[in-house]
């Protein structure tokens, strides 16, 4: 090993800052770790466990577990890649995720991930749940039918925008995401301009008039298949 601080994962040696939790350090190391609720400049949140990984035996989350000197993790095993399969397959049977009239499609990390995990159709039923659309706001739309709860147009409003637009509401099954004024999203302070609004891994969040303004099958993961290797990967963001 090298005089820096490093794990191992699958097999590979990398260097880590203290601090660092586990997926940051693979991703400084180039190894993507699949993950939706995760997004840098963000506070780790830890809700959606796609990004699930086995560190020195144990079955943690990747964007909320220290990495630690020594520390063996195992990423990609067919146990855990299956791990991730159910969980996303679980998320598309949750909500009602229609990509050919999305206008997300191609730029969805959903929609990517189902495609890196060659989901052609899920194992579960589709709940099609009954949703509201909140489309109150004169330049933004809330799709509460393709929310994942993943809150990162929470914490996007909350620690980047200097704003609070975004909340949750409910437990359990009937949690939703919300404006946090309690009512329709034109009653709180969101501007188009928002951060919060590009935070969105999928579709719910939307500005309204500017659909295809990039053409079906030049959108980037249309293209380049998410987690591909840098410097492809790079060239998306
Ligand atoms: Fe780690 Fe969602 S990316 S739990």
């Amino acid at each position: 090993m090298s005089a820096d601080p490093s794990l191992i994962l699958d097999g590979r040696e990398i260097p880590f800052v203290p601090g660092q939790t586990i997926l940051q350090a693979a991703d400084d190391a180039g190894v993507y770790i699949p993950r939706l609720c995760d997004k840098p400049g963000l506070e780790p949140f830890g809700s959606c466990r796609v990004c699930v990984v086995r560190a020195n035996g144990r079955t943690v989350s990747s964007c909320t577990y220290p990495a630690s000197l020594g520390m063996v993790v195992e990423s990609e095993t067919p146990e855990l890649q299956a791990m991730r399969k159910v969980l996303l397959e679980m998320l598309f049977v949750e909500g009602n995720h229609f990509c050919m009239s999305c206008e997300k499609s191609g730029h969805c990390e959903l929609q990517a991930l189902g495609y890196r995990f060659g989901i052609t159709a899920p194992q579960f039923e589709y709940q099609f749940p009954h949703r509201e659309v909140d489309a109150s706001h004169p330049d933004i739309l809330i799709d509460h039918n393709r929310c994942i709860l993943c809150a990162r147009c929470v914490r996007t409003s909350r620690d980047l925008d200097g704003k609070e637009v975004f909340g949750f509401v409910g437990r359990g099954p009937h949690k939703r995401l919300a404006a946090s004024t309690g009512s329709r999203l034109k009653d709180t302070n969101a501007d188009v301009t928002d951060r919060a609004i590009d935070a969105c891994p999928v579709g719910a969040l939307l500005r309204k008039r500017v659909g295809f303004a990039v053409p079906v099958g030049q959108r980037p993961y249309d293209t380049v298949p998410i987690g591909a290797p840098e410097p492809v990967q790079e060239a998306r963001r």
